[in-house]
């Protein structure tokens, strides 16, 4: 469980003055829930995704894993950027290995869990392949498999799909959603795409404009996987457009 409470950001902005960023957020995700969070531009959605993952601390409040106060990045926290991270100058084998001999895995280990992941994200054949011989669709499954063999219980997901075109994009949302055949985590999902949203969440949770603040939770109830062309879904999603615009 992550239980979030009442965290504020500020950041020193180009003149004297300060830029709230996040007020007063607060928000707890279930074990084994998909949640997303969908926002305008600049508002602090990877801010927040960086204090939950120990990167950045907040200036008020605190973030609970399991009960205990975070101090840190953890491998029980993995985070999954839009611009894929990946090493060039390494094979697809190396950068998803990269995690687990940083933390000295047993060798067999790696090499076990390599081959586990690269199945599972649809890249076998290319354990050989660098980075430039793949494409953008690609280059994500990689990055998540680097995620997967760190078996995090938690994943953050920061705008993961949004440099894909939009059948990519569909298809790595089914594979992630299949993912979850193997394992229960918790999905922390940052997305400008309410379709996105809609399609693969639990719970979607819809911020303001800056200093961000919660202005809706939606349920979304629908049995997966869902129709993106029903009435309820279409219904969900044009909320999420309304609370945009700031209706
Ligand atoms: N380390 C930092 N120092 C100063 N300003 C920052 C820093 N990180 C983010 N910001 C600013 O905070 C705001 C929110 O950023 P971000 O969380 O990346 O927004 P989002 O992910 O919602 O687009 C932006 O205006 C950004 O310029
Ligand atoms: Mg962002």
């Amino acid at each position: 469980m992550i239980e979030i409470s009442n965290i504020s950001k500020t950041f020193p902005s180009s003149s004297d003055s300060e830029l709230s960023i996040l007020n007063n957020i607060s928000l707890t995700i279930k074990d084994g829930e998909f949640v997303s969070i969908v926002g305008p531009s600049g508002c602090g959605k990877s801010t927040l995704l960086r204090i939950i993952a120990g990167l950045l601390l907040p200036d008020t409040g605190e973030v609970l894993v399991n009960g205990k106060a975070i101090d840190g990045p953890s491998n029980n926290r993995f985070v999954v950027f839009q611009d894929y991270c990946l090493f060039p100058w390494m094979t697809v084998a190396n950068n998803v290995a990269l995690g687990m001999k940083v933390k000295r895995f047993d060798k067999n280990d790696i090499k076990e869990k390599i081959n586990w992941a690269i199945n599972l994200v649809g890249l076998s054949g290319f354990e050989k392949s660098y980075p430039h011989q793949l494409s953008g669709g690609m280059k994500q499954r990689v990055a998540i498999a680097r995620a997967l063999v760190m078996d995090p219980d938690i994943l953050l997901m920061d705008e993961p799909f949004g440099a894909l075109d939009s059948f990519t994009r569909m298809k790595l949302q089914d594979e992630l959603l299949s993912m979850y055949n193997t394992k229960d985590f918790i999905t922390l999902f940052i997305t400008h795409d309410s379709d996105e949203a809609v399609y693969l969440s639990d719970r979607i949770v819809v911020f303001s404009g800056v200093p961000a603040e919660i202005k809706e939770i939606i349920e979304v109830k629908a049995p997966r996987p869902r129709d993106r062309t029903s009435p309820e879904f279409m219904k969900i999603r044009n909320r999420i457009i309304e609370l945009g615009r700031g209706k």
